[in-house]
């Protein structure tokens, strides 16, 4: 069964961020999807120092660090669609998200192997802030810059959410995002459309 990872790099145990992800998922299962959600909170994730050892030694991941990020790279490889979900801070992604993706440094080595091996992965991506219009679509655009590094296929919204989902947590309240209808909406289509691309894609 095709499988869909939800990835939410939100700090906070009542995270509107994480919900939004859950939202998606749950949506993607009524789509047939196998799901697995991941949350960045309390994981150890070291910064990339850029010593390009798991490039010199052909790795497919971090030659250095063993932390919160190693049981992540199998997840990230063998999914086939990908719900990422950042709370904005300073009108983009977190520094959770950014050291999870810094990590990634080795897919380089993937990519040198096969070019191809994230075509037929599909990617969507969600905000979600304080303000009404605090840079969540930056933040999406962040996080569909990181699946532009693999060659990942970006899940496009159309009207009205166009490049994903943006949730309101107008002060940043858990309460509040619930509020928010059309954020929480917009997750449910988000989830709706990774899956039915990954249906798609995976044959
Ligand atoms: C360091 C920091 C920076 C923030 N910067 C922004 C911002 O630029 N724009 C915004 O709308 N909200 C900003 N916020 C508010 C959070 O995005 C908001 O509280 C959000 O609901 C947090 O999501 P979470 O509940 O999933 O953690 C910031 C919060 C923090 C802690």
């Amino acid at each position: 069964m095709a499988r869909i990872l939800g990835v939410s790099s939100s700090p906070r145990k009542k995270s509107g961020t994480e919900y939004m992800v859950k939202l998606a998922l749950e949506e993607a299962e009524k789509m047939g999807m196998d799901t697995e959600l991941v949350s960045l909170r309390n994981r150890k994730i070291n910064p990339c120092i850029h010593c390009d050892k798991c490039i010199r030694e052909n790795m497919d991941r971090c030659a250095i660090w063993e932390d919160g990020m190693t049981p992540l790279y199998d997840v990230f490889y063998q999914a086939d669609g990908y719900v990422f979900g950042s709370p904005v801070y300073e009108m983009g992604v977190n520094s959770q998200m950014a050291a999870f993706y810094d990590r990634f440094r080795a897919v380089w080595m993937v990519l040198q192997k096969d070019y191809k091996f994230f075509y037929n992965k599909v990617g969507g991506a969600l905000a979600v802030g304080g303000a009404r219009s605090g840079g969540q679509e930056f933040t999406i655009l962040r996080i569909h810059n990181f699946y532009s590094t693999m060659g990942i296929t970006i899940a496009t919204m159309g009207a009205p959410q166009y490049n994903g989902a943006t949730g309101w947590s107008n002060g940043g309240t858990f309460e509040a995002l619930l509020e928010d209808e059309t954020g929480l909406n917009q997750a449910r289509m988000l989830g709706e459309r990774v899956a039915l691309a990954v249906k798609k894609m995976s044959g």
